[in-house]
């Protein structure tokens, strides 16, 4: 295992990809291979000491399946102790204040705190207050930055392996999101995250389900499919969030996917090349479809295996950085 170098990464917490520079970044994408690694052995124990006798603390406000097991997964594989919170059956629904929690969580001896919360801010709130090391994972609308990662490491991943090139970085690359971006943490991360990298992004969904002036974070905005996917070298799907839309945004779910499903047909349009990919969950037929989802272009299963390596890689760089501890 190769120790973080002294001083190369500062940071205290991982609150989101805005405030992060290319250089952080990459030197995420970077620590995280040897972690593919690790998942990766075929035999023997995979597991590393690198954050042995350390607490992480899961703790969870909204539903989850990736990124909740994914964080504990990378916990158990750095070799640290975890314990998990589910608002529902905390204190929280008692009166407790977010603080208060924490501080009594904190009270236990925790070093890291993984939150997900439907308050944009509030990982930020928490880590100006207490001495945790605190990772965002998924705040309301506003960042997701542990998908973002994941998701810029499989681009680099598939490049590299397509271009027979270990150095290959994403410049250039042409990365289409399509969907609901106006609700999507996933959708802001991986804008910040794929722009700071020098991809090109276009966002293509309903005009209603597009924020106003969101040109001005570098990306082009189409409502047209075919034009968002036509020299496409990613088309990055994105679930319709029912759940977080006060009142439909589009005419019917009939509609939405006659003009922006990913399917066999639109996919015609296309570049051969082209990777398909989702956060998960899928809202199966509506925004993709099930063969597409399914289908040999798709690493939507490799983004999991991925975001093991990747929390790990940030779990590591947090803990392990500029303290004196080496690996
Ligand atoms: N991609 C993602 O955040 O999935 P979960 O909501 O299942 O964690």
């Amino acid at each position: 295992m190769t120790p973080p170098a002294k001083g190369a990464w500062t940071r205290k917490d991982l609150l989101g990809i805005e405030e992060l520079s290319r250089d952080e970044i990459t030197l995420i994408l970077d620590t995280a291979p040897q972690f593919v690694a690790v998942s990766a052995r075929e035999s023997g124990i995979k597991k590393v000491p690198l954050l042995q006798g350390r607490l992480v603390v899961n703790w969870f406000y909204e539903p989850s399946t990736r990124t909740r097991t994914s964080f504990e997964l990378a916990a158990k594989r750095l070799s640290a102790d975890t314990l998990s919170i589910t608002a529902s059956a905390s204190s929280t629904v008692k009166g407790e204040t977010l603080h208060d929690t924490l501080a009594n969580i904190e009270a236990m001896r925790t070093d890291l705190v993984v939150i997900r919360h439907s308050y944009a801010g509030a990982a930020h709130i928490l880590a100006q207050r207490h001495p945790s090391h605190i990772i965002n994972a998924g705040d309301g609308r506003h960042e997701h930055p542990t998908q973002a990662l994941l998701d810029a490491f499989t681009m680099r991943e598939h490049i590299r392996e397509v271009q027979q090139d270990p150095n290959a970085q994403l410049d250039g690359l042409r990365v289409a999101i399509i969907g609901d971006i106006a609700n999507s943490r996933v959708a802001r991360s991986n804008i910040w995250c794929l722009t700071k990298l020098g991809a090109h992004v276009t966002l293509c969904g309903p005009r209603t389900l597009i924020p106003p002036h969101i040109e001005r974070m570098g990306v082009t905005v189409t409502t047209d499919l075919r034009e968002a996917i036509c020299d496409a070298d990613v088309i990055y799907a994105l679930r319709i969030q029912f759940e977080r839309q006060q009142n439909c945004l589009f005419p019917s779910v009939r509609e939405y996917i006659r003009l922006f499903r990913v399917d066999q047909e639109s996919l015609r349009l296309a570049p051969p090349h082209a990777l398909i990919m989702h956060p998960g969950p899928i809202n199966r037929d509506i925004e993709l479809a099930a063969g597409v989802a399914d289908g040999a272009r798709s690493v939507i299963l490799r983004q999991v295996t991925n975001g093991v390596a990747v929390r790990m890689a940030i779990m590591h760089l947090l803990v392990n950085s500029g303290r004196g501890e080496s690996a």
